[in-house]
């Protein structure tokens, strides 16, 4: 296909995100379609609108569905709220879309599994927003562990932390709905799982809690609203393959930014790496070295593709709105019917089949094997 023609539904944080994606894919990597961004979609008439406009598309709408009538489109992206994700989807799948759904999959278990048999009835691609999975240094990392860099990999640990709902006085919002999810699990702790199966592989059992620091926060006309999600979650669980981890996710956490800090611990050594430095990682390699030795540190540079698509200088950084342009690559080489690297919906219900076991462990007190099904 010479061209690719796009529609986006919703223009906040991730609908930006993904029109730059779309308008820098091309110049980025020149050897895939040219792409028309050929119609917008937000409930905002005026949002609507002005966006359409800044973003380059050709026309915007108020109606989603005008996005699916339109046989001249290619491909969605889905940046609405939670909630929307499975209808969207799955509408887009069958008036023959590919499509483009930021994360979490579905705040509903049920849900995921209709996403994905929509993707598997449809035969077209159906991706995710897993974004952190792109970056060259997460590669690397995927590189150090084939090449037996730390040995056998026995535990892993992985925080994610940021502080935007950390004030007990930030408003009430779609966030803080049950209709969005769990809270911490569906927000970020997807995010860490997104690596954990691309880095390590599937999880087997899982004994999680969860903590909801604000029971109520104000509403933008006055007045308060009962939290009905937790912005905190810590896990314990277990990889097939025998290692042992620990996953921590808090969005209420004063100070943290972006963090998403992983130590991944081997026979032979370890690796370390925070998506709040995300143009480096830290080795240590055990044996060859002095015992008092410490990390190494690898300068995300042109080695660790694909950044030098981006910048032909080492140590120039790439940033987090770059990452997306790589995932957009990935969509179109898979829509070109190339190998590809995404979590795909398929990928996407296992991932969903751990959240809900936590939430199970959670509910239980106890550990829950994941049933992959
Ligand atoms: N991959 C990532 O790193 C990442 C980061 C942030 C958010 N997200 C995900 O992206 C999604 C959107 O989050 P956000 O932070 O961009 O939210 P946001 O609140 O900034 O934007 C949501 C947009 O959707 C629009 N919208 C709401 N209902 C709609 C409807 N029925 N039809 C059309 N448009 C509608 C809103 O007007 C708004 O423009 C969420 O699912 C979130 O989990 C992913």
């Amino acid at each position: 296909m010479e061209t690719i023609s796009v529609g986006l539904i919703g223009t906040g944080f991730m609908g930006k995100c993904h029109a730059l994606a779309w308008n820098a894919v091309r110049p980025v990597f020149g050897d895939c379609a040219a792409i028309r961004l050929a119609k917008l979609a937000d409930v905002d008439a005026r949002l609507a609108a002005e966006k359409a406009d800044a973003f380059g598309f050709q026309a915007s709408t108020t109606n989603w569905r005008d996005l699916l009538d339109d046989p001249q489109i290619d491909v969605v992206s889905v940046t609405a709220p939670n909630a929307f994700h499975p209808e969207m989807a799955i509408e887009a799948l069958k008036a023959g879309k590919h499509v483009w759904c930021e994360k979490p999959m579905a705040p509903r278990f049920e849900d995921a599994l209709r996403m994905r048999q929509a993707a598997r009835e449809s035969g077209h691609v159906a991706a995710l927003g897993y974004n952190y999975i792109q970056n060259p240094m997460v590669r690397q990392i995927g590189r150090l562990l084939s090449e037996n860099a730390i040995g056998e990999v026995n535990h892993v640990r992985i925080e994610m932390d940021e502080d935007f709902m950390a004030d007990p006085a930030a408003l009430f919002y779609w966030k803080s709905e049950a209709s969005s999810g769990y809270g911490a699990l569906d927000d970020f702790a997807v995010h860490p799982l997104s690596l954990i199966w691309t880095l390590l592989g599937r999880i087997r059992s899982v004994m999680a809690d969860m903590a909801m620091p604000y029971a109520e926060r104000p509403l933008a006309g006055g007045g308060t609203r009962a939290v009905e999600t937790c912005d905190i979650a810590s896990v314990l669980f277990r990889l097939e393959s025998g290692a042992s981890g620990i996953l921590a996710a808090n969005r209420s956490a004063w100070g943290r930014k972006g963090r998403i800090a992983v130590q991944i611990f081997g026979s032979a050594g370890s690796i370390v790496f925070d998506q709040e430095r995300m143009n480096e990682l830290q080795v240590y390699r055990a044996g060859g070295q002095p015992a008092d030795a410490g990390y190494t540190t690898m300068l995300a540079g042109p080695a660790h593709e694909p950044y030098g698509q981006f910048v032909p200088a080492p140590g120039h950084s790439l940033g987090f709105n770059d990452l997306k342009v790589i995932e957009c690559r990935e969509l179109l080489s898979a829509i070109a019917g190339k190998p590809s690297r995404l979590i795909d919906f398929e990928k996407g219900v296992e991932i969903e089949c751990a959240v809900h076991a936590m939430a199970e462990s959670f509910r239980k007190r106890a550990w829950v094997d994941v049933a992959y099904g």
